[in-house]
């Protein structure tokens, strides 16, 4: 009998109502935690179609899903993609439609990405000084960033947020520069901690990871933090910064585990339901999307069993658990 339900919850008692939604893993950066220098990218016939990417988001909403964030890789370079995120936006049910990006592409795709319907956006931003910009990210140009920024200003989302991953020995002193530029802008930024996705090839994570603890006193020496009342669903702790309306968020898999307020699940662009960031449960969604013996309903009853298999928790850097091999670009940041 098949299970009939429009929420879903896995054995903890998590609803889940947010989905990351990876369209590639390609990029045009290679940023240092994220890739490897030389990598090599999946043929298309692994990943999932524009047709295939929407049935997948369609399902999920017909679940009570309200949310749905696009990632990659970087969700821009997809060909086409702004055809998928204009039916996206026109999904019934859908409260918000949310994109990361590296912002390189914003100057050009800012104001289509606001007609379509996206709601938030993340950009990730890791220096504001072009040498050490394009050091991390191997091949970015920062002043694409900053005017993909601008862009972003002048389109008016929701709500606009910087992504910073800290590193030591990268660009541990510009956790204040960054946040001047986040409050100056009137935009919200958030420092993430370094996950150990994958193996990097040019640093060691564990002598490079900086604790978002230590993050939060350098601001709090310079600025008036307090805490904010919006309890946002989902990982991120977010202050105040007194007299302004930048919030700064702390994601921090690492050194804080928030596991148990998990509401997302994750779906590669191979179409690998992921339970789980930290492991690698998963559902193959595109072999049943392929099947032409299975239906859009057996699709959501795929969906539905999966919540059986939702990990309790993460375990980063615990020797005693298997730690994932899958780079963050394989994922869905
Ligand atoms: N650890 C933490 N953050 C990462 N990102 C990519 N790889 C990693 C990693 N290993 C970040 C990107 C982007 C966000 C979605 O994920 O900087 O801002
Ligand atoms: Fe591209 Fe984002 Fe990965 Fe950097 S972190 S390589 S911008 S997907």
């Amino acid at each position: 009998m098949p299970v009939t339900t429009n929420e879903l919850v896995d054995k903890f008692g998590r609803r889940i109502d947010y989905i990351r939604l990876s369209v590639t893993d390609r990029c045009d950066f290679r940023c240092v935690y994220c890739m490897t220098e030389d990598m090599t990218f999946l043929p298309r016939s692994q990943i999932l179609s524009l047709e295939e990417l929407y049935l997948v988001a369609k399902a999920f909403t017909e679940l009570g899903v309200k949310r749905i964030r696009l990632t990659g890789g970087e969700p821009m370079v997809r060909t086409d993609v702004m055809s998928l995120i204009e039916r996206l936006g026109a999904l019934p049910g859908l409260e918000e439609l949310n994109l990361t990006t590296n912002g390189a592409q914003l100057d050009k795709f800012a104001t289509q990405l606001k007609a379509a319907g996206v709601n938030r956006i993340n950009i990730s931003i890791d220096s504001l000084d072009a040498e050490r910009f394009k050091k991390i990210s191997r091949v970015g140009k920062l002043e694409k960033v900053i005017a993909g920024i601008e862009a972003a200003r002048s389109a008016a989302f929701d709500r606009i947020r910087l992504n910073s991953v800290i590193m030591r020995g990268y660009n541990e002193d510009e956790v204040i520069p960054l946040t001047d530029f986040a409050l100056d802008k009137d935009i919200d930024i958030a420092f993430i901690e370094e996950m150990p996705l994958g193996e990097a090839s040019d640093h060691n994570r564990e002598d490079t990871t900086c604790s978002n603890d230590w993050v939060r006193n350098v601001i709090a020496e310079k600025y008036e933090l307090l805490n904010s009342t919006a309890k946002t669903a989902g990982p991120s702790r977010y202050v105040q910064v007194a007299g302004s309306k930048s919030r700064i968020g702390f994601i921090s898999p690492v050194t804080h585990n928030f596991c148990e307020d998990c509401n997302r699940v994750r779906v590669t662009v191979e179409g690998r339901l992921l339970l789980c960031l930290g492991n690698e449960h998963s559902v193959d969604l595109r072999e049943i999307l392929r099947d032409g013996a299975k239906s859009f309903e057996d699709l959501k009853q795929a969906i539905i069993a999966s919540m059986d298999i939702k990990p309790e928790r993460h375990y980063f850097y615990d020797k005693d658990h298997e730690q994932p091999v899958r780079l963050m670009n394989m994922t869905g940041g």
